[in-house]
C-alpha cells in the first residue's frame, strides 16, 4: 500500500519524505486555505520535496474551464497530478486530460457507482471519503471493499486512494481490503509508528543492556 500525506503544509512533508514514509501528496481547496500560501507557489515547492504524485485540486465547476485549470496546474511539475470533483462536469474534463496523458485524482466520491464512472472516465486515482462517510453513519470501509470488488471484476486500472482517513483503524482496514493508496494527515502518519509495548519493551531492553556495562 501506498502513502500519500494529505497536507500542504511543506514542513510536514519535507520531514515525511526524508523518514522515507510517502509515496505522494494530496491537497485540496481546504488544505490549501490552512497553509495560507499562494497555492501554485506551494504546490511547485512541494513538487520539489517529494517525486511522488501531488494532487492539486481545480475549483471550476464547468468542464472546460476545468481543463483549462488543470493544465496550468499540471505545468507547475512532472508529478502534479490533477485533482477533479465527482460530478459530470468533473468525469467530463478527467476523460479530456487523462486522454492527454496527465494524471487525474477523482475527488468528493461517496459511492461505488460513482467510482465505477470514475474508472470509466479513465482517473488515474479515485478517492473515497471515508470519515465522511463514517460522520454520517455510512460505513466508508464498505465502500472501499465495493469499489475493489468492482475494479477486480472489470479490471480497472484506477488505483484507490483511500481518502478523509482519520484513525490509525482506518488505515488498517483499508489496508486490509485492498485499497492502493491511503492519504493521511501528517499527524496520523506519525501515530502510525507508534505502539506503548513498543515504547515498554524498548525501556526495559536498555535497562538491561546498561546492566550489562557493555557498549557497541
Ligand atoms: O483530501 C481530502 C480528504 O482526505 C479530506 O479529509 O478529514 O477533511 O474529510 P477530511
Amino acid at each position: 500500500m501506498k502513502f500519500f500525506v494529505d497536507t500542504a503544509d511543506v514542513n510536514d512533508i519535507r520531514e515525511l519524505e526524508d523518514a522515507g514514509l510517502i509515496d505522494g501528496v494530496t491537497t485540496n481547496p481546504s488544505l490549501i486555505l490552512k497553509a495560507n500560501r499562494p497555492m501554485k507557489e506551494v504546490i511547485a515547492e512541494i513538487c520539489e520535496v517529494t517525486p511522488g504524485p501531488v494532487s492539486a485540486e481545480v475549483t471550476a465547476l464547468e468542464a472546460e474551464e476545468m481543463v483549462r485549470e488543470g493544465r496550468i496546474l499540471a505545468e507547475i511539475a512532472d508529478n502534479v497530478c490533477v485533482k477533479l470533483p465527482l460530478t459530470l462536469d468533473g468525469l467530463k474534463a478527467c476523460k479530456t486530460l487523462t486522454d492527454d496523458g496527465f494524471q487525474t485524482n477523482v475527488t468528493l466520491c461517496f459511492s461505488a457507482t460513482q467510482a465505477l464512472l470514475a474508472a470509466k472516465a479513465g482517473a488515474t486515482y479515485i478517492s473515497p471519503f471515508i470519515g465522511r462517510l463514517d460522520d454520517m453513519n455510512i460505513d466508508g470501509m464498505q465502500l472501499i471493499a465495493d469499489i475493489r470488488r468492482i475494479y477486480d471484476n472489470y479490471d480497472f486500472e484506477t488505483e484507490i486512494l483511500a481518502a478523509s482517513i482519520r484513525t490509525i483503524n482506518h488505515v488498517r482496514e483499508a489496508a486490509l481490503l485492498g485499497a492502493d493508496v491511503a492519504t493521511v494527515p501528517p499527524s496520523t502518519l506519525k501515530a502510525l509508528v507508534k505502539h506503548p509495548l513498543t515504547d515498554k519493551g524498548l525501556e526495559q531492553f536498555l535497562a538491561d543492556w546498561k546492566k550489562t556495562g557493555q557498549s557497541i
